[in-house]
């Protein structure tokens, strides 16, 4: 059974809303709250614009929460850390701790392969050139990239640069790593090669990985437990096993709103809750009644 020490981060009753130009408040995430434990791959998944960057951008302390708590418990840290509210130099601290790969790879175009990877080592340590690169060569071998070193990302193909990017993302050996839909902008066989190599690394690198995709096929591929995110808000948190078993449930079987909801998404479904048999979002029409009502 896992407890407490077995959780690197906790995150609870979050909650970040964005003001408008028009200074009216919108509310993106609200009452996240869940776990995330040691070792483990979690996938942060929903339909586009239910928060998962906006998440993912909270978690990293990029953003400024509004209101809630995210609990860091790294390994070397005496005691758990709340970085809500910290100041830049004690988050700072706390992502030397973690790699991210983003969704573009967000290579340096200006620089190779093997300078874009030595980048972070020369940076945020005081390593010795020949050291940086065996250090280099080995992350760049881990992702099957050493042919390429001497390349600039512009002669790099969509999965090359994802793997590029993930070689800097491992670089400084982290505890954690986040990945902004690594899949996006992929074929189905180069995306499954990059979910191969997710699966690869976290079992050698024994990292905690946490994920957010809206590719259902990727999720179940690479995903210890998953977190269903709707219109900012959690709809579920359970293994892999749990949502499998939600995603092939006949639907007549399933007795709740939500249930219903999340089958016709885990299934890529047009037709459900989600939407109409015209294809309007739930979403839409609550927009437009709330619109309606406000005259
Ligand atoms: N900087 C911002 N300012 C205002 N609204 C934002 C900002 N970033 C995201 N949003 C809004 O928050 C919602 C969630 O966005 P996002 O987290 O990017 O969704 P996802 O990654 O799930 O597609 C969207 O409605 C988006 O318009
Ligand atoms: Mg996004």
């Amino acid at each position: 059974m896992r407890d407490q020490n077995d959780v690197v981060i906790k995150i609870r009753d979050l909650r970040k809303s964005f003001r408008n130009n028009d200074g009216v408040e919108a509310v993106v995430l609200d009452q996240i709250t869940f776990d995330i434990f040691r070792g483990e791959t979690l996938v942060i998944m929903g339909g586009s614009g239910c928060g998962k960057s906006t998440l993912l951008n909270c978690l990293i302390g990029e953003y400024d929460v509004t209101a809630g708590e995210i609990v860091y418990k790294t390994k070397d840290m005496p005691a758990p850390k709340n970085i809500v509210g910290m100041n830049e130099q004690g988050l700072n601290d706390i992502r030397k701790r973690f790699g991210i790969l983003f969704q573009s790879g967000a290579l340096f175009n200006s620089m190779t392969l093997a300078e874009n990877v030595a980048l972070p080592l020369r940076e945020h340590s005081y390593v010795d050139p020949s050291i940086i690169d065996i250090v280099v060569t080995l992350k760049l071998q881990q992702v099957h990239m050493l042919p390429h070193r001497d390349k600039l990302p512009s002669q790099l193909s969509g999965g090359q640069k994802k793997r590029a990017g993930l070689a800097r993302a491992t670089v400084l050996d982290p505890e954690i790593l986040f990945y902004d839909e690594p899949s996006a902008g992929l074929d189905p066989v180069t995306s499954a090669a990059i979910d191969e190599l997710i699966i690869d690394l976290s079992k050698k690198l024994a990292v905690t990985s946490i994920v957010v995709t809206h590719e259902m096929d990727s999720a179940f591929r690479i995903a210890d437990r998953m977190v269903m995110l709707e219109r900012g808000r959690v709809l579920k948190v359970g293994t892999r096993a749990e949502f499998e078993r939600l995603r092939d449930a006949p639907v007549e079987s399933l007795s709740s709103e939500a249930e219903r909801l999340m089958n016709q998404f885990l299934n890529g479904r047009t037709i459900g809750p989600l939407t109409d048999s015209d294809g309007t979002s739930e979403y839409e029409k609550l927009l437009v009644l709330s619109r309606a009502s406000a005259y």
